[in-house]
């Protein structure tokens, strides 16, 4: 199963996201660098070609660990990045990562992630949030000049509003919309049907619900039944939901990165979608 991003980067539906390679509360190096290395490799030789990351994750650390990892990069290797969030410490609760949408940020940060990265180019630099508190057009402007002068070559727009596709459409093309979407969490359909209508991948965050959707009973009685893991059935739901959809689990272990990975290869029956 594959999916056309912005009408030149055709890669597999299933992803792979990275904020969860870093260390406790999405900050600082992980504690099994080993382990995050092996999950970026066995991703890649298992045939994932679409990697998800964000100068905010650790931050830069979930860019380092890629490029450690990967580098040189296989053909074909999608790398999409995002900016426009600020860390001033760890996470310990469910606390706010303060937006930073200046285009002079934007455009330090983009330099920052192809260094870090490696790249001459990011394939995929998306807006991580709009801040509200700067011009929407300088900050769709910001990633419109990054685009021509070829230091990205898509850019796409995370935790956005129909609405907010539609404005920015005007200023530059719009190829990708990451916002939050999984079978527990359904509020973005609206953005998923238009996503379907122009042509956009629809790259759902969370597709696991940050780890809520690996237990639950019609889960797991799915799950014991094609004798996979309840995490396998919640992102082939995804996968059958719509070829929009490119789901990125995001997970710090191989043995999960595994059980992922079965999802592309199960076709849900009509039955268990019913039941689901
Ligand atoms: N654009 C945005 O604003 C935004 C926001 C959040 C995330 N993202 C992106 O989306 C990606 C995915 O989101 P996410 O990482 O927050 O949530 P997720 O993929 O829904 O869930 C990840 C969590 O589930 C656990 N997990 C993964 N596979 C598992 C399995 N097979 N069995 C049991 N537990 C499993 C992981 O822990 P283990 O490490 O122990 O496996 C981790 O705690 C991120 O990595 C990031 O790239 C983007």
């Amino acid at each position: 199963m594959k999916i056309t991003i912005g009408g030149d980067l055709t890669v597999h539906r299933l992803g792979f996201g990275t904020m969860r390679l870093t260390g406790p509360g999405i900050w600082g190096p992980p504690a099994d660098r080993g382990e995050a290395l092996r999950v970026l490799r066995l991703a890649v030789e298992s045939g994932v070609d679409f990697i998800d990351t964000a100068d905010s994750y650790g931050p830069a650390v979930a860019e380092e660990l890629i490029r450690e990892a990967l580098h040189p990069y296989p053909d074909g290797l999608v790398i999409a990045t995002k900016a426009g969030l600020v860390r001033p410490g760890p996470i310990t609760g469910p606390g706010p990562w303060p937006r930073c949408g200046r285009p002079e940020y934007l455009r330090q940060q983009a330099e920052l992630s192809l260094r870090r990265l490696g790249l001459d180019r990011i394939d995929l630099f998306q807006l991580h949030r709009v801040d509200e508190t700067v011009p929407f057009d300088d900050q769709i402007g910001a990633l419109a000049q990054l685009r021509d002068e070829g230091k990205i070559r898509h850019v796409g727009l995370s935790g956005v509003s129909v609405r907010q596709l539609e404005e920015a459409a005007r200023i530059v093309p719009i190829v990708s919309v990451q916002n939050r979407f999984n079978l527990a969490d359904r509020t973005s359909e609206d953005v998923l049907r238009y996503a379907e209508s122009h042509g956009l991948a629809f790259i759902p965050f969370a597709p696991l619900n940050t780890g809520g959707l690996t237990t639950g009973t019609a889960l797991t009685e799915a799950a014991r039944a094609r004798g996979v893991r309840p995490a396998a059935i919640a992102l082939a739901w995804l996968l059958h939901r719509s070829p929009a959809l490119l789901p990125i689990p995001g997970t710090s272990r191989t043995g999960h990165l595994r059980d992922n990975l079965a999802a592309a290869d199960i076709r849900l029956t009509s039955a268990e979608i019913a039941l689901l």
